[in-house]
């Protein structure tokens, strides 16, 4: 039900599938780290993904507070302080440091796709865990019909687990409540790939494609988000992992939509969120309107744990 209130999700025609795995009573770092390896073994299912959730212990106080303190499970690391020519993801830049202020050494030659560690809090104890390469599957980039896609050395992972919400039942809240479905096309050729503050491949794409990125009119950036956005899908479904493109995932949303009403109830939706930062006018999601009433239960959002006072002290105290 959570899931099904998502008002940003796309991909709520298939909540009822959702697998729960009640761990609510680990304590242990050490033991959470066990399940959450589980989860990721579970749900990527060697790449025909399985929509899944690990649920820990709800919060009581701050002493046994359960908290992973990743944005996803599986994320890569950003280099660089912002002036200089980035390595790897800008968005997780200040969760890399995080992670090497606890003693995470990056490789020795970093690379744009280096997989981070967990960091896992219970109570008072925060641990690092370093990800088995077993535990992550990867999908490199190549392109169906442009040979020189597959140099521009891009990948991404097959999994995408968001690790940082609280799930609230209402009257309970569970501040570590791991959860993955599987991803849409878009999320990772328009927005993790091509967002100027990402990756930034549009550029490099479109130069490729032999066009001229000195002006606008010619649509070098439209081409380029095409034709990157053609090449994760087709890698995807090459690699035998599990992808949705974005016509397909508005049309099961509308389903979403009209099952909703026909159980006597009306969807919340988040139009910005909702409409693919491709092609919205082409897929009928754009074309309606959504009422945005919150309901209960739902997954939210929750502050970095290292900009809480208590994340600041832990910080200190295991400082390497
Ligand atoms: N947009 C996020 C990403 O690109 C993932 C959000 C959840 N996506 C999903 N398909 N369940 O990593």
């Amino acid at each position: 039900m959570a899931w099904r209130n998502s008002v940003r999700c796309i991909g709520r025609l298939h909540w009822k599938s959702l697998d729960v795995v009640d761990c609510r009573s680990l304590e242990k770092t050490d033991d959470i780290y066990e399940a959450l390896l589980a989860h990721l073994k579970a749900a990527t299912n060697a790449g025909a993904i399985r929509p899944s959730m690990t649920l820990f212990k709800h919060w009581e106080n701050a002493d046994n507070e359960i908290r992973v303190w990743n944005h996803q499970l599986i994320r890569y690391a950003g280099y660089g302080d912002g002036t200089g020519k980035p390595l790897g993801d800008p968005m997780n830049r200040e969760f890399t440091e995080v992670a090497r202020s606890l003693g995470w050494q990056p490789p020795v030659q970093p690379t744009p796709f280096d997989i981070l560690p967990l960091v896992i809090q219970s109570g008072d104890d925060l641990k690092l865990y370093e990800l088995p390469e077993s535990a992550v599957m990867e999908v490199p980039v190549r392109h169906p019909r442009l040979p020189w896609f597959e140099g521009l050395q891009l990948r991404w992972y097959a999994l995408p687990a968001i690790s940082d919400m609280i799930f609230a039942t209402g009257s309970e809240v569970y501040p570590c409540a791991p959860f993955n479905g599987w991803y849409m096309g878009t999320e990772i050729g328009a927005r993790n790939l091509g967002d100027r503050q990402r990756y930034n491949q549009l550029p490099v794409i479109a130069e490729k494609m032999g066009m001229d990125t000195t002006k606008a009119d010619n649509l070098w950036k439209d081409h380029a988000l095409v034709a990157l956005n053609e090449a994760i899908l087709w890698s995807f479904e090459q690699e035998g992992v599990r992808i949705v493109d974005h016509h397909t995932a508005s049309s099961e949303f509308m389903r979403f939509c009209k099952n909703e009403e026909t159980s006597g109830r009306t969807p919340s939706a988040d139009w910005s969120w909702i409409v693919p930062p491709v092609s919205g006018s082409a897929t009928p999601v754009f074309h309606r309107s959504y009422q945005m009433e919150p309901e209960f239960p739902n997954y939210l959002l929750q502050q970095a744990p290292w900009k809480t006072q208590r994340g600041l002290r832990l910080l200190n105290e295991n400082a390497k």
